[in-house]
């Protein structure tokens, strides 16, 4: 299941499941563009709207891999804050509603299909700029502040389940900054080989869920690997 189907991520992560796994069966959400990937079992959901979370998670049975790769950096008209003189309450609650709140309804309602014998992930894409430990350059405060509480949630989450759903590994990931419309107006500051295709980012991360086992669950891990301090 993978929410945010249209994002550049999301997108790609669908083609290179569908490459993987030719068997399995694949819902995904979309917002405001119906992407034309075939064979996916499509449904048109605002991530951030409790009641639609809990209709899509009413038309499907068991969840082995849940992926959240919803996410916003930037909207028209604003971007993310140079320094306070910027802040602003409408964009800060934006980020909010939109990094943190559906990886919580999207638990909350998901808990029932996650419960089975198998190994099962549920993933969120993070970002490396939510690391508290990890921010050297500050700036971004909407983007920072949601992406480190989507952080806590996550590990709240994982300690919830631990207890009650032992079978999940639950995980934050970065995926590297990859060339999608989030990154864009800020690409011409990537070094050179550091802006990824959205193709090389989602093989990365399906190589990470790949590897997840219940063991693993509670971590931040990079497209690469390595494990991120939350
Ligand atoms: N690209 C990077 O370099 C980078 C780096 C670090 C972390 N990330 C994270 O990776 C994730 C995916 O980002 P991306 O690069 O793929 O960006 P993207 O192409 O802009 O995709 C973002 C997705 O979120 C969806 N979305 C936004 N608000 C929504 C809502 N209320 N309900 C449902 N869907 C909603 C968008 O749908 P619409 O297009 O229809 O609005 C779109 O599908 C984000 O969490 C981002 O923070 C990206």
């Amino acid at each position: 299941m993978i929410l945010g189907g249209n994002g550049g991520i999301g997108n790609a992560l669908i083609s290179e499941i569908k490459q993987r796994y030719p068997k399995a069966s694949i819902f995904a959400t979309w917002y405001t563009v119906k992407p034309d990937i075939t064979d996916v079992y499509w449904c048109q959901v605002d991530v951030t709207v409790e009641e639609q979370v809990r209709a899509f998670a009413e038309g499907i049975g068991e969840a082995h891999w849940v992926v959240n790769a919803v996410g916003v950096l930037h909207t028209g008209a604003r971007t993310p804050e140079k320094g306070l003189r910027e802040i602003d309450a409408e964009f800060f609650r934006m980020n909010m509603d939109t990094n943190v709140l559906p990886t919580l309804l999207v638990a909350k309602h998901f808990t029932t299909h996650l419960r089975h014998q198998q190994h099962a992930v549920f993933a969120t894409v993070s970002a490396r700029v939510g690391s508290i430990d990890d921010n050297r350059l500050g700036g971004w405060y909407s983007y920072r502040c949601s992406k480190a509480a989507l952080n806590m949630a996550i590990k709240n989450i994982s300690i919830e389940w631990r207890r009650t759903l032992p079978n999940v590994c639950v995980a934050a990931l970065h995926p590297g900054t990859t060339d999608t419309a989030l990154s864009m107006p800020f690409q011409a500051r990537v070094a050179e080989g550091k802006l990824f295709s959205s193709a090389k980012t989602a093989a990365l991360l399906v190589d990470r869920l790949a590897e997840m086992t219940p063991e693993m669950t509670g971590r931040f891990i990079a497209y690469d690997g390595n494990a991120i301090p939350w």
